[in-house]
């Protein structure tokens, strides 16, 4: 089976209802990025993030995966797809994927403030201060903050250099390192972005799609198995 690496952003989501980060005058649900997603937001106000993060994470349980998430389940029958996101919520999981890498932490996760490997699921949304894990420190939200490091880069980058084909959705390509996975997929690759304010990145030959995810995606992905039957049984 050939190989799809699909690299997803918070366009994918956006036809689910959950916000984009750059669409809305750089405030996240009406707050500054460094003030709900940093580890000095966290040292100087964990309420506050943590109320910020229980509000996310209580909308992920109200939304439901789009045909876009559904579109790429069914890609599964036909190629090895491995997904890569920087979304924090579960909807590729809930719609279905099988190999879903996120570069950006879980907000279905919680973990110490004090030793990273401590990690847990909560069954419910809400987390207060003074929840702790078993070394008694503070539960914090399992996510990279801006200025953190991003533990599962290398892994985004073998598999991205396996890729035959890169399908890349909804994501300015601007918060790094993510952004830079694209310069790890082989030169003979092809690689589609699917965005509606899509701009390709300089420097290699990019087919570009501007749409939304829940509309393009399933159209691509239709496309893509149709070509890949007709090799099959040329
Ligand atoms: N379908 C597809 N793409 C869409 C849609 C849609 N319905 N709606 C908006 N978009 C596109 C926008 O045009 C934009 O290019 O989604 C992109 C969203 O960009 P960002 O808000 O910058 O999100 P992303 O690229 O995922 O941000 C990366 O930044 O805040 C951090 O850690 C956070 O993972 C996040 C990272």
């Amino acid at each position: 089976m050939r190989k799809i690496v699909v690299f997803t952003g918070a366009g994918m989501s956006a036809d689910s209802g959950i916000k984009t980060f750059r669409d809305t005058d750089g405030l996240w649900e009406n707050h500054a990025v460094e003030d709900v997603a940093t580890p000095e937001a966290w040292v100087r106000n964990p309420g506050l993030v943590l109320d910020f993060y229980n509000a996310r994470r209580k909308q992920m349980h109200e939304v439901e995966p789009n045909k876009g998430h559904y579109a790429l389940v069914e890609l599964e029958k036909y190629f090895d797809v491995q997904i890569i996101t920087q979304n924090v919520d579960n909807l590729h999981e809930r719609a279905g994927s099988s190999h879903v890498l996120h570069l950006h932490g879980e907000l279905g996760k919680v973990r110490s403030t004090r030793d990273p490997n401590l990690i847990y699921t909560p069954d419910h949304w809400e987390i207060k201060l003074g929840d702790v894990a078993e070394d008694g420190s503070q539960l914090r939200p399992h996510i990279v903050w801006f200025g953190e490091q991003v533990p599962m880069f290398e892994t985004a980058i073998d598999i991205t250099q396996t890729a035959d084909i890169m399908i890349i959705v909804g994501t300015s390509l601007l918060v790094y390192p993510a952004a830079s996975l694209i310069g790890y997929v082989a030169p003979d690759a092809t690689v589609i972005l699917i965005d509606p304010k899509a701009e390709p990145p300089s420097g290699r030959n990019i087919e570009i799609i501007r749409g939304t995810a829940a509309v393009e995606l399933p159209v691509l992905i239709h496309k893509l198995i149709t070509n890949e039957n007709k090799k099959k049984y040329a």
